[in-house]
């Protein structure tokens, strides 16, 4: 029962709706009954619609604060690695190190990829889009993948979880080799996740060393990338899933979600924007350009909707991104240069300072994934391998819990009623 009501009048009439107090965060109003009384409430976009449950993910973008399971990501992205996260995310606690180890195992065992994917993925011109690719190749892991599946079974969707994480990665790092037309590399079992994803994507055979630092910025961008609670891809992946869907249909729909530029395209947006500057001596040009409002042009990867003092993955990744360039020799690329020259100059403009403008996520993730050369065509893909165990711990926590097919309602504007032009 909550204890606080909130008092909404319409033409008169009083109705008292339960106010929810979470454990941390902004008193929930329950609207659910209105619906009895004749009403519906209006929020497009839902900037103030809850719109479930959940105890995976905790963000406070005024703070800056992002927590899995109540860990900071900062303590995660510095004592963790990805696969512990996608074992916290998943079972709510961290694991022990023989947790740790059948968990890793049971993915080892899972690390195959059977000849449909190879046939589905042969059919794709060697120019296709490798986010096109990818929702098709987890599409057809849900036809494969479809009379064995008890979405009521904890053990199996245990088992779905841990085969999307295994097999998303070497798809992602297939898709890479077929479209430069390559020899698909297989997961070696000695390497550990980031690296194994570098070196299935860029290894010449497979015995191919691969940088600590590549490889541990590797394993850090899928770790910041794990889950960010109820954003656009993760709300279709629970939407979809609340139709009682095939779970591999649903991440399916989750790419199609986050393909959109608005959501994971940004990193890509950041290379754009530098390719357009072309050169150093341009910084300042198009810095005058981003701050006059009546230009369009905007520093992509600078500022956030939610994070509005800081975003707490940038602050994590900025080690990163200079760990990367400090070991490789970024004399020679000019890109890698101008981005540093920018990230400068911006940081200490009066315009950036004043706004509370700072390097998001964004910026970091796609000099880095640059850095690692990296196609920008593949930077979505990238995300999607990175947030696959979240959009899989929350499909996994709404099945487990009571849940209600997703159905949105509208304020229909059309006609009201028309007769049929009779000829
Ligand atoms: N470059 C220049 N000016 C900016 C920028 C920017 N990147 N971002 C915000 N501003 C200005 C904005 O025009 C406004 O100016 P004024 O006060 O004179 O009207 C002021 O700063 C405040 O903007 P805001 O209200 O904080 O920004 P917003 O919430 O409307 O937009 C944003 C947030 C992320 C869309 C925007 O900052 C932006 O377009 N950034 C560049 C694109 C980008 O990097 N997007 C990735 C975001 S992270 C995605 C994820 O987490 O998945």
């Amino acid at each position: 029962m909550a204890e606080k009501k909130a008092r909404l009048t319409i033409d008169g009439e009083s109705i008292d709706l339960p106010v929810y107090s979470p454990s941390v965060g902004p008193d929930v109003v329950d609207v659910a009954r209105l619906i009895s009384l004749g009403y519906f409430t209006y929020d497009p976009g839902y900037l103030s619609t809850v719109s479930c449950e959940s105890a995976i993910t905790y963000i406070d973008g005024d703070a800056g604060i992002l927590r899995h399971r109540g860990y900071s990501i900062e303590q995660l992205a510095e004592h963790s690695n990805f696969l512990e996260v996608c074992y916290l995310l998943l079972y709510g606690k961290l694991p022990t190190d023989e947790e740790f180890s059948n968990f890793q195992s049971a993915i080892q065992l899972e690390q195959t990829i059977e000849d449909y994917l190879i046939s589905v993925l042969s059919g794709f011109s060697r120019d296709a889009h490798p986010m096109g690719i990818m929702c098709s190749l987890v599409g057809a892991m849900s036809a494969h993948y479809h009379n064995e599946i008890d979405i009521t079974d904890i053990e199996n969707r245990h088992k779905t979880a841990i085969r999307l994480i295994a097999k998303i990665p070497i798809l992602a790092a297939m898709t890479l080799r077929h479209i430069r037309n390559q020899e698909f590399i297989m997961p070696d079992p000695n390497r550990g996740y980031g690296e194994n994803f570098l070196h299935m994507m860029f290894s010449e055979n497979d015995s191919s060393p691969i940088s600590s630092v590549l490889a541990r910025a590797m394993d850090r961008i899928f770790l910041l990338h794990a889950d960010h609670e109820q954003n656009a891809s993760t709300s279709t992946v629970r939407l979809v899933g609340s139709t009682d869907a095939n779970p591999y249909a649903c991440i399916a729909s989750g790419i199609a979600a986050l393909w959109g530029p608005s959501h994971g395209g940004a990193n890509e947006a950041v290379l754009q924007m530098l390719k357009e500057i072309g050169d150093r001596s341009k910084i300042s040009e198009y810095l005058e350009r981003a701050k006059d409002p009546s230009d369009p042009r905007r520093i992509m990867g600078f500022g956030h909707r939610v994070y509005k003092n800081y975003d707490p993955r940038a602050k994590v990744l900025q080690e990163t991104y200079r760990e990367v360039l400090d070991s490789l020799d970024i004399e020679s690329d000019p890109t890698l240069q101008m981005a540093q020259d920018l990230e400068k100059v911006a940081l200490n403009d009066e315009y950036f300072v004043e706004r509370r403008l700072y390097p998001n996520v964004d910026f970091y993730s796609g000099i880095i994934l640059k850095a690692l050369g990296i196609p920008t065509s593949m930077f979505t893909v990238i995300f999607v391998v990175g947030r696959t165990p979240g959009w899989i711990a929350q499909w996994n926590e709404m099945i487990s819990h009571g849940y209600k097919i997703g159905r949105p309602r509208q304020m229909y504007t059309g006609d009201v009623i028309r007769d049929y032009p009779l000829k």
